[in-house]
């Protein structure tokens, strides 16, 4: 069973001759441990599907299933409850709290949940990530990279089911980028995460170990992993 199955989901906006169809009958699903892109123009929907899979809004028809939960039948705590355990966000624009140090920010969603601090565990993602020398430091102190590398860290600190990230790269030089992008990959290898990130760019998409293209709100390729393709 894929960790994460989206069936013949739509998302209408608005109503009557005016419905934008931001995703027209989407299906999908994502194994264990596999990093995928999501591909396409602006306006195809990309974000719109990000949203589904992270369960940050309800669908118009159709079905999202992420570790086997069927997480549009959750009530709206429920689904709050879900997302803070079972999803790692990360933004173009890093979304780091001013005030907090590094840690701080690191530990937040973890303090938010009540949940127990796997101490080993984080000390790996600080290292893995090069942040040991800035756990101190303020956000303002930290370059894009060094921000959206602490982004990356809050987002595994709580180890959620999937990763999803909205052109992570999308504030950095392509030199940073491609940096952040091989550490996305080393996670999603080193603690078979499963990652979604949206992209525009097609040097970062090929990065991932398959690109979904979509067009209109529809998927034109990448739907499922490749027969075969055996994540990590
Ligand atoms: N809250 C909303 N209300 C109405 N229409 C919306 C809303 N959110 C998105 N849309 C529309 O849905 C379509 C898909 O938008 P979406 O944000 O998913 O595109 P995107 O692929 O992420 O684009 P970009 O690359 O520019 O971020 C667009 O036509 C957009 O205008
Ligand atoms: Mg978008």
């Amino acid at each position: 069973m894929p960790l994460l199955k989206m069936e013949n989901l739509k998302k209408h906006y608005g109503k009557g001759t005016r419905t934008v169809k931001a995703l027209d009958d989407v299906s999908l699903s994502v194994e264990k441990g596999e990093f995928v892109a999501i591909v396409g123009t602006s306006g195809s929907g990309k974000s719109t599907l990000l949203h589904m899979l992270g369960g940050l809004d309800r669908a118009t028809e159709g079905k999202v299933y992420v570790d086997g939960n069927d997480i549009f039948t959750m009530s709206d705590e429920k689904l709050t409850i879900f997302r803070r355990r079972s999803v790692g966000f990360v933004f173009q624009s890093y979304n780091l709290v001013p005030i907090l140090n590094v840690l701080e920010n690191i530990l937040l969603p973890l303090e938010l949940d009540g949940g127990k601090i796997d101490q080993g565990y984080l000390d790996q993602v600080i290292r893995a990530l090069g942040l040991q020398d800035k756990i101190h430091s303020l956000p303002s102190n930290l370059s894009g990279g060094q921000q959206q590398r602490v982004a990356i860290a809050r987002a595994l600190a709580t180890k959620p089911s999937i990763i999803l990230a909205d052109e992570p790269t999308g504030n950095l030089d392509s030199k940073t980028s491609q940096e952040v992008l091989i550490l996305l990959k080393q996670m999603s290898e080193k603690f078979n995460q499963t990652i979604v990130m949206i992209t525009h760019n097609e040097n970062i998409a090929q990065t991932a170990d398959r690109i979904i293209r979509i067009e209109d709100g529809r998927i034109v390729s990448g739907s499922s992993p490749a027969p075969g393709a055996s994540p990590l």
